[in-house]
């Protein structure tokens, strides 16, 4: 069964600690942490020291999405702050700096994942699988929650289960962008078993049933 990680870009920022218990309490299994820059992606987000306070407020499993420029830069903070898994973008530096960068988060103690945005081929990736614990394919361009899911995605996504299933098996498949009780299923089947939602989990009043939406293949019905 898929894993469902709900994604603070969604959340309410007044109150995060709250919103993270209330989707813990609501079924939620890890907690993506979506970071951005303004350079590598058009919008800004949070950072360092929101992940510290949250680090503090909850127990839960953080999956760091660094969508940043250069992202070596700051690996090692962010493994400070807190992360469980620091996830870069295979399109931010070179390949050399991505390999040391994956090398420090190992080093600290913490999982790594890797990511492709839509317009990136999944073979991307295939150097980087051995040492990864996760590989993200993003299913909307990066930057902004409340986008539609790429289905032109689900390709890249079967491709990476065929891959990690000979090479890494232990390495999880993660979707992000645009995953709700129609789409969820289609990752799935593709090969997903890290689903990432945002809106489908905050925008939503009934969140335990939002979640269980998500998980069950969007079977149940889900209030506004
Ligand atoms: C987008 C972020 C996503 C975002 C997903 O750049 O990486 O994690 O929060 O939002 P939804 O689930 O609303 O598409
Ligand atoms: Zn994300």
């Amino acid at each position: 069964m898929a894993k469902i990680a709900a994604s603070i870009l969604s959340a309410d920022f007044a109150c995060l600690g709250q919103e993270v218990a209330d989707v813990q309490a609501a079924g939620a299994d890890l907690i993506h942490f979506d970071v951005m820059d303004g350079l590598f992606v058009p919008n800004l987000s949070v950072g360092i020291p929101v992940l510290k306070s949250l680090r503090a407020a909850t127990g839960m499993f953080l999956d760091v999405h660094l969508m940043i420029d250069r992202p070596l830069r700051y690996a090692e903070r962010f493994c400070a702050a807190g992360a469980d898994l620091v996830n870069f973008h295979v399109e931010a530096d070179s390949r050399e700096n991505l390999l040391l960068g994956l090398e420090k988060v190992r080093a600290l103690g913490k999982k790594t994942g890797m990511t492709v945005k839509p317009g990136t081929p999944a073979e991307a990736l295939e150097p980087f699988l051995p040492l990864l614990d996760l590989a993200l394919v993003m299913t909307v361009e990066p930057g902004f929650g409340g986008q539609s899911f790429m289905e032109d995605q689900l390709g890249k996504i079967a491709w990476l289960r065929e891959r990690i299933d000979r090479v890494n098996p232990a390495c999880a498949l993660e979707v992000d962008g645009g995953i709700d009780p129609r789409t969820a299923p289609l990752a799935v089947a593709a090969g997903a078993n890290v689903l990432v939602a945002g809106s489908a989990i905050f925008g939503k009043k009934d969140r335990r049933a939002a979640v269980e939406a998500l998980r069950s293949g969007g079977t149940q019905k889900i209030a506004d």
